[in-house]
């Protein structure tokens, strides 16, 4: 079963899809993760996609589509966890044509529901890996004081679009593009809440529950 994981920035995605693969072996596929990806490689799809993340901007619908396609398709029908993508209706139109198209489905949309002002804690906090990407957070989860990744050397940062002016950016374009998306998936009966408060293995307990593991 292939599962969506959304909710605004900040709600514990990538803290939960990560949780998910290593407890239910699926593939992860994080459109936030391409993209950085991408940027930090120079390619044409980092150079054209630092325009607008680094702002706090959603890339457009079809830059993004395009590369979701083509990471389904390299899966070769391994289950995977869908994480910040979709992220706006056609996008999420996309997906459902391009599941049909490969004889897949979405077993569940679970959204992580957390309040607007621990997002903003959330996200001015966070230090990631400029590596590996593990994330740390200044209050919940310290990196080292020396910066270095405890996983696997790298330098801890914080990342460009965690500057407050930016956070707000995305919170914007949250409001406007993808909170819609719960009516969208709820209408079609793939919808579960859950609550992303308090502390993360708590967070995860509940999820689990909710995909029924
Ligand atoms: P993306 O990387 O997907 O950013 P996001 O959706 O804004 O989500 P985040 O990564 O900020 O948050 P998260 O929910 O994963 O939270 P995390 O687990 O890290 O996208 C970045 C950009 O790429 C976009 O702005 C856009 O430009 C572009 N993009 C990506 N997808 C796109 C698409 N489909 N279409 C167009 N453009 C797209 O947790 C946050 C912090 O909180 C961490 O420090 C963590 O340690 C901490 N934390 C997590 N859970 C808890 C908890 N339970 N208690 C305490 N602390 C916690």
């Amino acid at each position: 079963m292939n599962i969506l994981l959304f909710g605004p920035p900040g709600a514990g995605k990538g803290t939960q899809s990560a949780m998910l693969v290593e407890k239910l072996g699926m593939a992860h596929l994080s459109t936030g993760d391409l993209f950085r990806a991408a940027i930090k490689g120079g390619t044409p799809l980092g150079l054209e996609a630092k325009k607008y993340s680094e702002q706090g901007k959603l890339v457009p619908d079809s830059i993004t589509i395009g590369l979701v396609e083509e990471k389904i398709k390299d899966l070769k029908g391994v289950s995977f966890i869908l994480d910040g993508f979709p992220r706006t209706v056609p996008q999420a139109d996309a997906l459902a044509g391009l599941l049909e198209k490969n004889g897949l489905n979405l077993g569940q949309a679970v959204f992580l529901s957390v309040p607007f002002d621990l997002l903003f804690r959330r996200l001015t906090g966070r230090r990631v890996c400029s590596n590996c990407g593990n994330t740390y957070h200044l209050e919940t989860a310290p990196p080292p004081a020396n910066s270095v990744c405890e996983k696997c050397g790298g330098t801890v940062v914080q990342r460009k679009d965690d500057m407050p002016d930016v956070i707000k950016t995305r919170l914007e374009a949250y409001e406007a593009n993808t909170a819609p998306l719960k009516d969208y998936y709820r209408s079609r009966g793939l919808l579960t809440e859950v609550d992303g408060t308090g502390e993360v293995q708590g967070v995860f307990e509940r999820l689990k529950t909710a995909l029924g593991h």
